[in-house]
């Protein structure tokens, strides 16, 4: 059985045999406001915390300091100079892209954050967002060239995490394809609330339950509610 990242989500865990499989591309996607970020954070930010690994999240759809200060205001501690978690901020990238083509954006990308793996050694990643990355790309074929993307994903050796966001057509470019695994937040109303679920959807090299169970978040904890 291959070693698991755990994601600390109360009895997520549980429902995969112990986590996510070590090496898996996973997607987390939903609605706006489905807690897709905060979810992804929470993973990375329990990794560096409660297991000591190194943790890398790619920002795309907003500054770092926007970030830190919507997680902050969730209840978790600010990462320090020292953490080990790193925020990688890709604003400047975005602003002086026009200069430097888009072609050239997904190298640097791609780039930067080999340069993180050799210097930092992140052993757990987030994207945040894939559509951003989608459209700064300029991706001219997007099947082959997300295909080869994930390949480089895989090939960065550690486990990934992918923001995306739940459209019309959310996975247009066969992306539920090509990830591991794919993780749903599906935000449902009722006549007075909107409540909270996550289902997987499916999550190679392991067992999982299928169903799609409350999700809470309290106290700086997200806890799966299942019977
Ligand atoms: N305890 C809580 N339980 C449920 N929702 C909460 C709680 N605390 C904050 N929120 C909500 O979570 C949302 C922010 O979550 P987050 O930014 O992670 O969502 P997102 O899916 O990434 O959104 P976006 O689509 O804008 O990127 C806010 O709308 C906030 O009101
Ligand atoms: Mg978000």
């Amino acid at each position: 059985m291959p070693s698991r990242l755990k994601t600390h989500v109360d009895n997520l865990d549980a429902i995969m045999e112990g986590g996510v499989p070590e090496g898996n591309v996973v997607i987390i996607f939903g609605k706006p406001g489905s807690m897709k970020s905060s979810l992804a954070y929470s993973i990375l930010h329990n990794n560096m915390e409660l297991e000591g690994k190194k943790a890398l999240y790619v920002c795309l759809e907003q500054s770092s300091a926007s970030l830190i200060s919507n997680m902050e205001g969730l209840g978790f501690k600010p990462p320090t100079g020292h953490s080990d978690m790193n925020i990688l901020d890709i604003g400047i990238l975005r602003k002086y892209m026009p200069q430097i083509g888009y072609q050239a954006w997904i190298e640097l990308f791609r780039v930067d954050i080999q340069n993180l793996k050799k210097n930092f050694n992140f052993e757990v990643l987030a994207i945040d967002s894939l559509p951003v990355l989608e459209m700064l790309a300029k991706f001219k074929e997007p099947r082959e060239e997300l295909f080869y993307f994930f390949e480089w994903l895989r090939e960065l050796k550690c486990t990934t995490f992918i923001v995306h966001e739940e459209a019309d057509n959310p996975f247009e470019y066969g992306e539920d394809y090509l990830a591991d695994g794919v993780i749903h937040l599906d935000l449902r109303r009722d006549e007075k609330n909107v409540n909270l679920y996550l289902g997987i959807a499916k999550m190679r090299k392991t067992v999982h339950r299928r169903g799609y169970f409350p999700l809470i978040f309290d106290h700086g904890k997200f806890e799966l509610v299942i019977d």
